[in-house]
């Protein structure tokens, strides 16, 4: 039997997606026993699992070393992987925002400084505005940026809020919501169109039973 790759983002959403997979059959007990291994397989319900840093799901599904996966929407926004996107999975809520000092004041008349993780989304969203923008790329603490003075606002996840909170800055405009999407590697949809299809169907109706 030909076995159908997953790739799971590691951490608190994976474990909740694994779950959701389990529910719809796709169990393997071995990936719960306690250890650093990072791939899993059960041959009786044509699964192999593996754990993979979040931001490289897209990656493993485009080459086709995993046939689906989940992936949030930043990174799928933020890269634009060559994959279709089957199912919000509902989890992993959160939204991209631009967030700056409570005092922040936008000079128009002055290019606009922007430190993220997400320079594409950022470009984006501000040549929507026809705002010029210099983008500091960081890859962590963007929250000190505005701070330090690296740069007037921030374009970054935020999900409770408490990082900016703490951090004394706040949102300022919401860019897009962002939520775990189920992704399918393009060949591997038209080879296991079948199994992919109707995982994806009961990935979605477990979807509307929790909502
Ligand atoms: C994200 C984001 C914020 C934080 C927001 O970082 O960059 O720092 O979460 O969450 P909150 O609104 O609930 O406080 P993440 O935890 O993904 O870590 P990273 O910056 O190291 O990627």
């Amino acid at each position: 039997m030909q076995m159908l790759n997953i790739a799971l983002p590691k951490g608190r959403l994976g474990e909740k997606v694994l779950a959701m997979f389990e529910q719809a059959g796709k169990s393997c007990p071995a990936i719960h026993e306690p250890g650093r291994k990072l791939i899993f397989e059960n041959e009786e319900t044509g699964v192999r699992y593996f754990w993979v840093k979040p931001s490289d799901v897209a990656i493993y599904v485009q080459r086709g070393a995993a046939d689906i996966g989940v992936a949030g929407k930043d990174i799928l926004e933020e890269y634009k992987p060559d994959v279709y996107e089957l199912v919000d999975l509902g989890l992993g809520k959160c939204r991209m925002c631009v967030a700056g000092k409570k005092d922040f004041y936008d000079d128009r008349e002055r290019t606009l400084r922007v430190a993220t993780k997400f320079p594409e989304i950022a470009k984006a969203y501000y040549a929507s505005q026809s705002r010029q923008i210099d983008v500091i790329k960081l890859n962590g603490s963007i929250e000190i940026a505005p701070i330090l003075g690296l740069s007037d606002v921030i374009v970054d996840i935020v999900e409770t809020g408490t990082t900016l909170l703490e951090n004394d800055l706040t949102p300022l405009e919401t860019i897009l919501p962002i939520s775990a999407r189920l992704i399918a590697n393009k060949a591997s949809f038209q080879f296991k169109n079948q199994e992919i299809t109707q995982l994806a169907r009961q990935m979605e109706a477990l979807c509307t039973k929790r909502a």
